[in-house]
This record gives structure tokens, sequence and C-alpha cells, in this order.
């Protein structure tokens, strides 16, 4: 029987090896993670992670083909193939502070693998890494490897948080990168026949390593770019009388452009994005590549205007201060099917907010009090870092209330902002919610979610991004 172990029991060690175990029952596989709460959750009813489908394929395995244990180095020493699906936060310190990728946990876990290992592995990245990160690897395996042969192979994952299990099941393509030597190609060939499980050979596609790592990279680089892209125009939209979903419809009818990935939003959030281009950023600047560096650069750029853009229409509209005013936030969760808050734009806007002194209560379906307390105190790029390293920071949580449902959000509230587009919040009684609402009741849909026409109608002024803007708003302009 083949074993596999995964070090890392996150977002995407968790399930990718729940799937594989589901998918392949003649192997053993066995995640491992340092954090003792993270496993003890994954070992009982309530999963540490909230994503559609999961519960039920972990159910289905655990106990027969799938484990989940804190003994890393027992089970990484009896593994064939190990995974390393670890975080690979933005640095915060020294060299690169800010942009460069933080390899700290890929190269504790990879010293541990050359400690423990007493029989030939393939390492397999899972983690996203900076190019060229396979062969730092390979050099510290080969430096302690006792005369053990290690093969590492690239093998990023596409899947995203809320349709994982979907996106697991059936991928659009795996990738796996590995060196073109005879032993390099029988690593390829051994992974490949994993996923050849249950996704067509045709869609497994194979590279060298250098490939692998920058395509990981490269997709979320593009991903991110057009949420951007349709972003800025949605500033144009505004500013012209277009409707920014018509735009996007129009132009994703083309087949070259496609449909997908075209939604306006009060800016893209999440692990990835912004953590993937920075290292983009700061690897291109290390090649030399100081155009390439600023063309990339450019789209966090935009997603960091896009939620100044939204706070500042909300405080514009309302007379040009929330001091005092309770104002209720729809949704923290960076997008909707998840309760991950990492990077969510709800964090900026919340702390925005804030900053001109409002009171905001915020509800979300599957986000927790206190991880929202630690988000809104935590400093920029603390958020993927060990607990006890962060530094704590003056952002005052009096002024903020967490609570149940969003009818009690929006009770007394002067404003209303939605910030994840939660499928619930299109369902609310807006008649009751407008009722009870200090007036004039002012409704920011940052999602596009509700019917803005409807909304007006009921009373509400109201704000959606991209759309052609109400009188009121016209009349109130927000400096971006
Ligand atoms: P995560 O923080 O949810 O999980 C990482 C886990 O690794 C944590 O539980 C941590 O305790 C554990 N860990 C760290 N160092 C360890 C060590 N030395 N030994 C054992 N366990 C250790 O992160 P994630 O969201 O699962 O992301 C993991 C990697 O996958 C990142 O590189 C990320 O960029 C990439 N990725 C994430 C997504 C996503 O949607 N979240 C998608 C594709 C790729
Ligand atoms: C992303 C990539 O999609 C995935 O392939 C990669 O493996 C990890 O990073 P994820 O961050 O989980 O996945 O979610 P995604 O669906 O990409 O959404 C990211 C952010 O973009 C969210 O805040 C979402 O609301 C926003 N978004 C997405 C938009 O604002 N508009 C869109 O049209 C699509």
């Amino acid at each position: 029987m083949v074993k596999i172990c995964c070090i890392g029991a996150g977002y995407v060690g968790g399930p990718t090896m729940a799937v594989i175990a589901f998918k392949c029952p003649n192997i053993e596989v066995v995640v491992v993670d340092i954090s003792v709460p993270r496993i003890d959750a994954w070992n009982s009813d309530h999963l540490p992670i909230y994503e559609p489908g999961l519960d039920d394929v972990v159910k289905k395995c655990r106990g027969k083909n799938l484990f989940f244990s804190t003994d890393v180095e027992k089970h990484v020493c009896e593994a064939d193939i190990v995974f390393v699906s670890v975080n690979t936060p933005t640095k915060t310190q020294g060299l690169g502070a800010g942009k460069a990728a933080d390899l700290t946990y890929w190269e504790s876990a990879a010293r541990m693998i050359a400690d423990v290992s007493k029989s030939d592995k393939i390492v397999v990245e899972k983690s996203t890494v900076p190019v060229k990160t396979a062969e730092a690897i390979e050099k510290i395996l080969m430096h302690n490897s006792k005369g053990i042969n290690f093969q590492i192979l690239s093998n990023p994952e596409f899947l995203a948080e809320g349709t994982a299990i979907e996106d697991l099941f059936k991928p659009d393509r795996v990738l796996i990168g590995g060196r073109e030597t005879p032993e390099g190609a029988k690593a390829v060939e051994a992974l490949k026949n994993v996923y050849a499980h249950w996704v067509p050979v045709e869609q497994i596609i194979c590279t060298n390593l250098w490939s692998a790592e920058l395509s990981k990279l490269a997709a979320n680089a593009f991903l991110a770019q057009r949420i951007s892209s349709v972003n800025a125009m949605s500033a144009l939209c505004e500013a012209t009388g277009a409707d920014v979903t018509q735009v996007s419809y129009a132009v994703g009818k083309d087949t070259r452009i496609g449909p997908k990935f075209l939604n306006a939003s009060v800016g893209f959030g999440g692990s990835c994005f912004q953590k993937d281009i920075l290292n983009l950023v700061y690897i291109c600047e290390c090649n030399g590549l100081p155009e390439v560096a600023n063309y990339w650069k450019q789209v966090i750029k935009i997603n960091d205007y896009q939620k100044n853009r939204f706070v500042n229409r909300v405080v514009s509209s309302m007379f040009n201060t929330v001091s005092g005013k309770k104002i209720a936030v729809l949704g923290f969760a960076f997008k909707k099917d998840t309760g991950d808050t990492r990077e969510t734009p709800a964090i900026d806007v919340c702390k925005g907010l804030l900053g001109d002194k409002a009171k905001i209560d915020i509800y979300d379906p599957q986000v927790s009090k206190d991880q929202i307390q630690r988000d809104l105190t935590m400093k920029k790029f603390d958020w993927d870092h060990p607990m006890h390293l962060q530094p704590s920071s003056p952002t005052s949580m009096n002024k903020v209330n967490v609570v149940l449902d969003a009818y009690e959000a929006a009770k007394d509230a002067h404003g209303i902002c939605i910030l994840t587009e939660w499928d619930e919040f299109k369902a609310l009684d807006y008649k009751k919610i407008y009722g009870n609402m200090q007036k004039p009741a002012f409704l920011f849909d940052g999602r596009n979610v509700i019917d803005a026409d409807k909304m007006r109608e009921i009373g509400f002024i109201v704000y959606a991004i991209g759309k052609p803007l109400d009188q009121w708003l016209k009349d109130m302009p927000a400096v971006a």
C-alpha cells in the first residue's frame, strides 16, 4: 500500500488529502500538523474549516485510509510520498519584508524530513512558493540525506475556497513539475498515478519544476488582474453612467475573454492573491525586471484603491462624516461559503469606517466574534504568522459589535454595507430592515447582490459598485 503523509492540515492540506483518500482507497493518507487544536478538530465532528461537501468526504474515509495526527515525525518517516502544504506568508521583517515569501515553515519542514527519513521519498511542494524553491529544498534534503534519495516535485494547488471539494473532484488541470532526469520522470509518474485514479490523464500536465512553480503564481496573478480590471472599469462606470454588470456581460461574451471572474466588487481578498502577487513582484525585482514588477504591482494598487473608494463613498454620501453613526456590516468572510477572513476586504473597510469614528455592528453567518476581533486588531501581513509572534496593535474594539443576525446589525443603523455575497443577504426582508433604521437610510452594496431599484422603491439611498449613481450620490461626490 502506498503511504502518503501531508505536512500542514490547513485549507489546502485537509481537503486535498481527504479527496485523495476518498478517490484512492488503496492509498493510506495521514495529514499531520504541529497545531494540536487543528488536528483535534479534524478528528472531531466540528472540522476546523467550513467548506461545502467536506464533512461528507472526511466522514467516509476517516479511520479507514485517512488519518489526522500530530505525530509528524513518525508519519513522515513511514511515508513514500510527503506533501508539504504549510503556510508561506509574506515576510514581515528583514530582507524583502512586505513582499517576499517567508519560507521559514517550509524550511523547517524540509529539515525535519531530512532528519527523520530512513527510506527514499518523493517530496511534493503543495504550498505556493517562489520559483526555484525546489532547488533550495533539494539542497537542504541532499546535504542532510544520509544516502537517502529524495525527488522533489512541484504540484501546486488550484482549488478555490468555498468550492474546494468540487474543484478537487473535477479540476481543470493537475500540474506536476519534476526534474528532467530518469529519477525525476519516475517520481512524476508515481504522483501522476495517484491523480489518475479520478482525473483524466490528458488533464494532468507535466512540466519542468520551474514552470510548475511559476505557473501557480502566474495563474493567481492573471485571476486577480481580471478583478482589478473590472473594478477599475467600475469606477469609470460610476463616473459615466455605464453599468458594470452590463459591461462585464458584453465583454465576457467574447469567447477569447470568457464570462467568469468578471464580477466587480469591493475588492478581492483571500489568503492567496495579494500574497502571491507581492511574491511575484519581488521575484521580478530580484531578477532585474522592474517594469514587469510595476505592472503586477498595479493589480494590488487598484485593489487598495477600490477598498478606499468604497469607504470614501460611504462617508461622503452620509454628509461627509460617519462619526458616532451606526453602520451595519453584512458579511466579513472574503467570499461566500467560507469562514475564512484572511485579507478580507471587510478588514480594510471596517478599519476605514472606524478611522472616521463610526460604530459598527458586524454579522457574518460563518465568522466568529473572536476571529473578527483578532482581524481588526492585527497588523497587515501578521495574519498568516503564528499568534505568539504577533505584536498587538492599537485599533480599539469598543466601537465594534459582532451580532447574531442581519436584522440586529441593521436595527437603528444609519447605513448598511454588504461586504460578502452570502446568498442569505439576497433574501432578507429589506422593508422590515428599512423600517427599523435611522433616516435617511443608506445601503452600500459592495457585491452587487441586491436589486438596487427595488431597494430605492422601499426608500433606501442605494450605492452599488459600478452602477449608475442616484441623484443623492451625484450631489455628494467621493474623492478616492
Ligand atoms: P493554512 O495556514 O490553513 O495551513 C497551513 C498549516 O501548516 C497550519 O495548520 C500550520 O500549523 C501548519 N504548519 C506550519 N508549519 C508546520 C510544520 N513545520 N510542521 C507541521 N505543520 C506545520 O494554509 P493554507 O491556506 O492551507 O495554505 C497552505 C499553502 O497552500 C500556502 O502556500 C498557500 O499559498 C497555498 N494555497 C492556498 C490556497 C487556499 O485557498 N487557501 C489555495 C492554493 C494554494
Ligand atoms: C484563489 C484562486 O481562485 C485559486 O485558484 C487559488 O488556488 C487560490 O486563490 P480563493 O482565494 O479561495 O482562490 O477564492 P476566489 O474565488 O479566487 O476569490 C478571491 C477573491 O476575489 C474573493 O474575495 C472574491 O470575492 C473576489 N472575486 C472573485 C471578485 O471580487 N470578483 C470575481 O469575479 C471573482
